[in-house]
């Protein structure tokens, strides 16, 4: 069993360069960040205000995230319904990053995390696994990027999927959320002291994948 933690701010690529990964060693990728998209996707559809901790706590009894894998790729179910893309959005980054600052979330959210690095080998990507989730990782990293190469990643994605946007408007966004993820009183999006800081603005995915995967085996000796 080998657990990977990846953290790091929007756009630096985590997700594209975890699940190269976990295919290439034949493990699972969890994507953590979905999992907080589907709390705010629910706070959203009961129209609270995703900064109230006392209303956004209250909903989480009505709540059930699942977290399964059809042929290799995670899919999170809110009470039984694939949300698919419509987690995906500007406005449920927000809603995410938002409900992501309420303790009361992150408990509600920690063991579900935990349970599938106990029972399968895991690359994990989030904000706070090498520091909260999995503190004693076999191999943690933070990956980053500039501002500029992460918006201008982040504008193609969704412009892929079909969502207009622009450069400014995906800059300001991802500046701000990143800022409100770093600066949270719990759980910060920050560096675990032990993890190796990797800046790929200058790489490309298969560069950066394969410096991840030199460190895998680095750390764990194989
Ligand atoms: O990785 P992402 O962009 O899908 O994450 C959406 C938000 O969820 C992010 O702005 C902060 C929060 N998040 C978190 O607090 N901890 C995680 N492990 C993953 C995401």
């Amino acid at each position: 069993m080998i657990q990977i933690a990846i953290d790091g701010p929007s756009g630096a690529g985590k997700s594209t360069v975890a699940k190269a990964v976990a295919k290439k060693l034949g493990i699972i990728y969890v994507d953590t960040g979905a999992l907080y998209r589907t709390v705010g996707y629910y706070v959203r559809s009961k129209d609270v205000d995703p900064k109230d901790a006392d209303a956004v706590a209250a909903l989480l009894p009505e709540i059930r995230v699942e977290l399964k894998y059809e042929s290799g790729t995670q899919i999170v179910c809110l009470n039984g319904e694939n949300l698919g893309d419509r987690i995906r959005t500007p406005e449920m980054s927000m809603y995410a990053s938002a409900v992501s600052a309420i303790p009361a979330v992150r408990a509600f959210l920690l063991e579900t995390q935990r349970k599938i690095a106990r029972e399968n080998s895991v690359i994990m990507d989030g904000r706070d696994i090498g520091t909260v989730i999995l503190p004693d990782a076999d191999v943690k990293i933070f990956l980053t990027a500039s501002d500029e190469c992460r918006a201008t990643r982040r504008r193609d994605e969704l412009v892929a999927k079909g969502i207009a946007t622009t450069y400014e408007e995906v800059l300001a966004d991802m500046r701000k959320r990143d800022s409100d993820d770093r600066n949270r009183a719990v759980a910060p999006a920050v560096a675990a002291p032990d993890a190796t800081v990797l800046d790929n603005s200058w790489m490309t995915p298969e560069e950066s994948t394969d410096a991840v995967i030199r460190l895998v085996r680095e750390k764990t000796g194989n």
